[in-house]
């Protein structure tokens, strides 16, 4: 059995899944249940003043079968009353020494507001704080959560003033509405922040009543933007953790969140350089027990691989993510159909017919039987026919030997700059 032990910005904890402060994480009874099976931590649902919130506020956005593809809330922070969740913050740590307790915490930008409450929640024993500049609705009307982390100055003032009292680490949870989340990544680290999270949730508009004209979900008749989640935002977090990850300004740890559900994609954030994760919809969805499914899958994958260490697998995709001027575009795959394993659905043929380069042909065999067959000088290696075709193994995308040396756009541009220079030299 690897070891799973995680230490996020000093933060330890027995291994790198953690419950995003939410739902799950909002009383002492759930934690502790959280812990006993099996989480490593738990991002305490945010603290701040005591807070009223509305019925009705989830919704969820159903694809194809699936219930909760995302999912979608207007709820605000904790509406408990600060001393009653110290109170069992102080409980859970005595029981669950060594799982990480964090505290989320939201208040006004006002340096003293940020002390008192940062010392409150370290005197109960936390093992760390987390910053809520990312829920976007209600808090953000009254200047907190994404409306200051949507200000890079006020990412870094505040983070400034909770590490000018906190003991304990400091990470930073950013929203994901905001054009280039490196600029706040940089500026939490430019206010010392010990380490990054992210994301909080999408702005969002679940969905419309096409009947009684109301938003989903309503309260009374009237909806507000609420914040998006779940599968469906998983690419868009995964990509702002790379591009924190790869940037050489950003040098603290990531703990990553945003559609997470299994210990695959897990593996895939900590690859992209989180150094663990946070869940909070797919516990919602399914309850406390995936995370035995996680914590299994996780050893078996790294059993599989000789890795002793998850933190080994840390960042190890990072090199590999980079920009598109640094593409070989001299690099070529086409797609293969194997007629043996085709059922002769024809949806690759419509696909690229009408909306990628028409160069899969509906041929016939000499015993008349219809066969489909790619024209490979035409075919631009798309892959749209090969995510079409519900047939595993119909269609591979295969690499055809490279006739020119790599080349990518950013040297091309450097090779012709040089030679225009050579032609004026001359
Ligand atoms: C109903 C609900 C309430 C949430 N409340 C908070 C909160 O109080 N503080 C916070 O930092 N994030 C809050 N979040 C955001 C989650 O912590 C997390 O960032 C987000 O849901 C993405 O993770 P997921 O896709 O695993 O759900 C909330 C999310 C949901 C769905
Ligand atoms: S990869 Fe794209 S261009 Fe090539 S056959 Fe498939 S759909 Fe057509
Ligand atoms: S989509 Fe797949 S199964 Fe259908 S015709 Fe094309 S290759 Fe065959």
């Amino acid at each position: 059995m690897a070891n799973l032990t995680t230490n996020l910005a000093g933060i330890q904890s027995p291994n790198p899944f953690w419950l995003a402060s939410a739902p799950p994480t909002n009383s002492g009874y759930q934690v502790q249940r959280a812990f006993e099976a099996g989480w490593g931590g738990a991002v305490w649902k945010t603290l701040g003043d005591p807070i009223l919130n509305v019925s009705s506020r989830f919704a969820a956005v159903g694809f194809n079968g699936q219930r909760v593809a995302g999912f979608n809330n207007i709820e605000l922070i904790t509406d408990r009353p600060l001393e009653v969740n110290l109170k069992e913050i102080y409980e859970t740590k005595k029981k669950f020494p060594n799982h990480a307790i964090i505290a989320s915490l939201m208040v006004e930008p006002q340096q003293e507001k940020w002390h008192e409450i940062v010392k409150k929640v370290e005197d109960v024993g936390v093992d760390g704080l987390e910053l809520n500049f990312g829920c976007p609705h209600g808090m953000a009307e009254r200047g907190m959560g994404a409306a200051s982390g949507q200000v890079p100055d006020l990412v870094e003032k505040q983070t400034y003033w909770a590490k000018e009292v906190a003991q304990t680490p400091v990470i930073v949870k950013l929203t994901p509405n905001i054009t280039d989340i490196t600029v706040t990544a940089e500026a939490a680290v430019r206010g010392g922040a010990d380490a990054v999270s992210m994301i909080n949730t999408i702005n969002s508009l679940a969905g419309v009543d096409i009947h009684s004209w109301n938003t989903i979900p309503h309260v009374a008749g009237k909806g507000a933007h609420g914040g998006y989640c779940g599968p469906a935002v998983k690419p868009i977090a995964l990509n702002m953790v790379a591009e924190c990850a790869r940037s050489p300004f950003i040098n603290v740890p990531i703990s990553g969140m945003g559609g997470v559900s299994n210990w695959q994609e897990a593996v895939e954030f900590m690859l992209m350089g989180a150094a663990g994760v946070q869940v909070c919809t797919a516990a919602m969805h399914h309850g406390f027990r995936i995370v035995e499914d996680m914590i299994q899958g996780l050893n078996y994958y790294l059993d599989e691989r000789g890795i002793k260490k998850v933190s080994d697998i840390v960042g190890k995709a990072v090199s590999k993510y980079s920009d598109w001027g640094n593409l070989d575009l001299n690099y070529k795959v086409v797609a293969r159909i194997d007629p043996d394993t085709c059922i002769n659905c024809n949806k690759c043929h419509i696909s690229c017919e009408d909306t990628s380069h028409q160069c899969i042909d509906m041929l016939k065999d000499p015993s008349g039987k219809s066969y489909l067959k790619v024209r490979e000088e035409d075919c631009v290696g798309c892959n749209l026919c090969s995510i079409v075709c519900p047939v595993d193994g119909a269609i591979s995308m295969v690499e055809l030997p490279n006739e020119q040396p790599p080349m990518t756009w950013n040297e091309r541009q450097a090779a012709l700059q040089a030679t225009a220079v050579q032609r004026l030299d001359v």
